[in-house]
């Protein structure tokens, strides 16, 4: 593991303390990291660190409202029963009332740098299985095709009759590394059926996806430790799941499906039936959770809080990291501000980094039957 750069590292702290950090605390934190320990962070620093990885990392559209995040310092905990027990807190928290509150749950680090870490092994707390068919097809969402069948192997009874939309049990495992199945019950997770203000039968494709987005699978860096579990969540910006989960053709690939039903000409791409069932379906998801009364963005007003974002840091003399790519709406791009913004991505400390899936790592067990 390179060496850790501790004047970056630390640099957040000044701002935490508004530039008042006694000088011993500073040695303290040193210390404890050049003995390979995890940064000894007051709650209160912690919390500082949360907000400033979300105004750091370069994917996300959404961090004019970087200062909402809540931190929940759940540093004592590390067994999956613990987890799971905060897990189910921090859902309850977020579905709750009408306005997603924004928060970060931190369980312990690995106690020595690059030991064995407490994980979550869902790439989000709310996510739908994958069943591999006899033909070859997936029933469901193909992205948690491994996740479920892991799930299978771990003891995991999918429904009596599968469904394309099975919320999936979680999978967390201490600093044992030993993967335990904890069962998720259905009425715990919110979710939005798909209507459509004008297609009756919208309805009827029976489309749906859950309130929130619990990113549970990203590291989190600060001060030198990196949290291998730290869920946290924003709300959702309606195109990535009209535009994206429900319309990629290597997830749920529901356009061919829209515009039959629309009527369109989908053997002539010059008919334009992705870019109208596209629209349909966007649509749809933006009057549904509307309805239900879940917050959710449209990729217009998004765009434009970015793009505030973005002053309101040159006004306070601090560089953007951002990749374009990532900030981009899928769809109408070009109907954005963001599109004729340059923008350009540089490392930054804290943030949210990706890490090996487990089912990759040696703690995968030797024991996992077949
Ligand atoms: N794109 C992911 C999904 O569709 C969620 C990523 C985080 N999104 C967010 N709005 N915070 O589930």
């Amino acid at each position: 593991m390179a060496a850790v750069d501790l004047e970056a590292e630390l640099a957040f702290l000044g701002e935490a303390h508004r530039g008042t950090m006694p000088e011993p605390r500073r040695e303290e934190i040193e210390a404890a990291l050049a003995a390979g320990r995890p940064a000894p962070l007051t709650s209160a620093e912690l919390t500082w660190a949360g907000r400033i990885a979300w105004r750091n990392h370069s994917r996300c559209i959404g961090r004019l409202h970087w200062r909402s995040l809540v931190v929940r310092d759940c540093r004592t905990l590390s067994s999956p029963d613990d987890m799971a027990e905060s897990l189910r807190e921090h859902l309850r928290l977020v579905q709750e009332g009408d306005s997603v509150r924004s928060i970060l749950t931190v369980f312990a680090p690995p106690t020595t740098r690059g030991g064995p870490a407490p994980r979550i092994w869902n790439p989000q707390l709310c996510g739908y299985a994958g069943y591999r068919q006899a033909d070859g097809s997936i029933l469901g969402d193909p992205a948690n095709e491994r996740l479920t069948a892991f799930a299978c192997r771990l003891g995991w009874r999918p429904p009596r009759q599968p469904g394309a939309f099975d919320l999936l049990p979680w999978i967390l495992s201490g600093p044992d590394g030993s993967p335990q199945l904890v069962p998720l019950p259905s009425e715990a997770v919110r979710q939005v059926r798909l209507r459509h203000p004008r297609l009756p039968w919208f309805e009827d494709l029976g489309l749906r996806w859950y309130a929130v987005p619990i990113i549970s699978g990203m590291r989190f860096r600060a001060a030198g430790t990196d949290f291998t579990a730290a869920p946290f969540n924003g709300w959702y910006m309606g195109t990535e799941i009209g535009a994206r989960n429900l319309a990629d053709p290597h997830r749920y690939h529901q356009l061919p499906r829209i515009a039959t039903r629309l009527a369109l000409d989908t053997t002539d791409p010059r008919s334009l039936w992705k870019d109208r069932a596209l629209l349909e379906l966007n649509e749809a998801v933006l009057h549904s959770y509307a309805a239900e009364g879940v917050k959710l963005v449209d990729h217009h007003t998004a765009s434009d809080e970015f793009m505030r974002f973005l002053d309101r840091e040159k006004e306070l003399g601090r560089e953007v990291s951002a990749r374009w790519d990532w900030i981009v709406p899928p769809i109408s791009g070009a109907a954005t501000a963001v599109f004729h913004t340059a923008l350009q991505e540089f490392p930054c400390t804290p943030d949210f980094h990706g890490q090996p899936s487990p089912f990759t790592t040696p703690t995968m067990p030797e024991t996992c039957p077949r």
